[in-house]
């Protein structure tokens, strides 16, 4: 019905009607109608699946104050990717705060007479007195955590993560600063309210805004979520443009008022890419701080490692994705281990470990997208909580994870000055280091090198992003695709876009 509504809203529109009125009157041909009929089609599902409010400004609401106006220039700047404005303005925002301390906040006081913060959202009103708990509890400091793309589904599946204490740990109080587009801040206030609601503990502020100099201040710790799909049409070369202007004003925004120290993860196709414009316009923020999310190749590689061996998941271990979260990622089958032991030793068949097993883990996110009518989103956010552990916490003696990186400096020869996928060890501290002493075959070589190709040519197109000149985009007559595009119809689509696959095969 949904589908029925939003596709005759569309068809509606000038542009569809026109489109359908020239097929049919200059084409007898079926395929031009259908090849019609779909972009019209997922010009409706786009409508259909993306929030939207007839305002940008929030209603007034008991528990809800707006720090500032919404000014046009900004509109502009989140919707049609203008440059940003100087930063002395502030966007809509709720501030969900309690004041930053060594202790984490307990008690409201006894008279009743609770203080509140000018800004700030619904029970994050509250002024704790910090000190009440200290004798019982031990709380490490308060940290801030930016998630950007907050009101979509890879978030709401996280921020409960995070909020819940099984990310950073039970005695680690924390702050959620959520960045969302304009369209979408009716969304981020439900989300806020669904935190309210939950009684986290360690839930202690809680920020929502849009602009990402104000949300990402102090930040410690940046999860890029928030991205464009690439639509139906878009080329590649598009999306990375403008999602790299995204990114390129993400990373200006971390240089200026983040913790100088942060830890950025770039989740937000193409990740690995975005991730080196992000680097590339934040020059005070160690470049090795930055990360594009691999770990969810990683742990669909080990879950296609496990099926085939007959062993439950938690036996494969030493688990590298080379390269770039695309259909040229390479799944390292020859120096992962299951019980201890070499891949190839427990799975004799080498054939389905070059070809059946590299191309699931490539094509994973694909053939999710067919059967779910939407890109991976609980599963993403389950890697991004195991990307994070994996570096607050120590690696494994003998083990290692995946995590896209800066090369400079890298052990294995790829191209400097790139951000790619390799073998990591932590200590915990939220830092890295490289695992030097992997084996690379000929079979692995040759496919690292094509992934490290793709991400040369990537990086071309987003020279004028990353200060390296003028672009020139030249992907190749294969142009590669992200885990979770398809093609139907000659329209490669991908994201909410793909719910059109599923309403084609019913
Ligand atoms: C995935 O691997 O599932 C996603 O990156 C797919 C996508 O393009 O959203």
């Amino acid at each position: 019905m949904g589908l029925k509504l939003g596709l005759k809203s569309k068809f509606s529109n000038p542009l569809c009607l026109g489109a359908l009125s020239l097929s049919l009157s200059l084409h007898s041909s079926v395929t031009v109608l259908t090849f019609t009929v779909c972009v019209c089609a997922i010009m409706a599902m786009s409508d259909l699946s993306t929030p939207k409010t007839t305002s940008p400004f929030l209603p007034s609401s008991s528990q809800l104050r707006l720090s500032s106006k919404l000014h046009l220039s900004n509109q502009f700047r989140h919707l049609h990717l203008l440059p940003p404005p100087l930063h002395t303005t502030s966007i809509s925002k709720i501030s969900c705060s309690v004041s930053q301390n060594n202790q984490a906040p307990v008690a409201v006081q006894e008279n009743g007479s609770v203080k509140t913060k000018k800004e700030c959202y619904g029970v994050f009103c509250l002024t704790y007195d910090l000190k009440a708990e200290e004798e019982t509890k031990s709380w490490k400091k308060m940290i801030n955590i930016a998630v950007s793309g907050a009101a979509g589904m890879i978030s709401n599946h996280l921020l409960f993560k995070l909020a819940s204490g099984s990310v950073f740990g039970p005695d680690q109080p924390i702050a959620l600063k959520l960045l969302g587009s304009e369209r979408s801040i009716q969304a981020l206030e439900g989300v806020a309210m669904e935190l309210e609601d939950s009684l986290f503990p360690l839930l202690r502020e809680v920020d929502i805004g849009t602009d990402p100099y104000e949300v990402f201040q102090d930040v410690d710790w940046a999860l890029l979520i928030g991205a464009k799909p690439r639509g139906p049409g878009m080329e590649r070369a598009a999306l990375l443009d403008i999602n790299g202007q995204i990114f390129a004003e993400q990373g200006k925004a971390l240089n200026a008022v983040a913790s100088p120290n942060v830890k950025v993860l770039v989740v937000g196709n193409p990740c690995n890419t975005n991730a080196l414009i992000c680097l590339k316009n934040a020059p005070n923020i160690p470049a090795k701080n930055f990360h594009a999310l691999t770990r969810l190749d990683e742990n669909r590689a080990k879950c296609q490692l496990a099926l085939k061996a007959g062993v439950f998941y938690d036996k494969v271990s030493n688990m590298t994705i080379w390269g770039n979260h695309s259909t040229t990622q390479v799944p390292d089958f020859l120096n992962a281990r299951i019980n201890g032991r070499p891949v190839k030793e427990v799975i004799t068949d080498h054939k389905w470990l070059e070809e059946g097993f590299t191309e699931s883990v490539q094509k994973r996110g694909g053939l999710l997208i067919q059967k779910w009518g939407r890109s991976s989103a609980a599963s993403t956010a389950v890697s991004i909580v195991d990307a994070i552990k994996s570096l607050v916490t120590p690696t494994p003696e003998g083990d290692w994870f995946s995590t896209g990186v800066y090369t400079n400096g890298n052990p294995y020869g790829i191209a400097e000055d790139l951000v790619f996928s390799m073998p990591c060890r932590s200590k915990g501290d939220g830092d890295y280091e490289l695992v030097k002493d992997v084996e690379i075959d000929d079979y692995l070589r040759n496919r690292i090198a094509k992934s490290e190709a793709e991400l040369l040519a990537e990086k071309k197109c987003v020279a004028h992003l990353t200060g390296d000149g003028i672009a020139f985009c030249d992907l190749g007559p294969v142009d590669t695709m992200l885990p979770g595009e398809i093609i139907i119809h000659g329209c490669k689509v991908d994201g909410p876009y793909a719910k059109l696959e599923t309403h084609k095969r019913q």
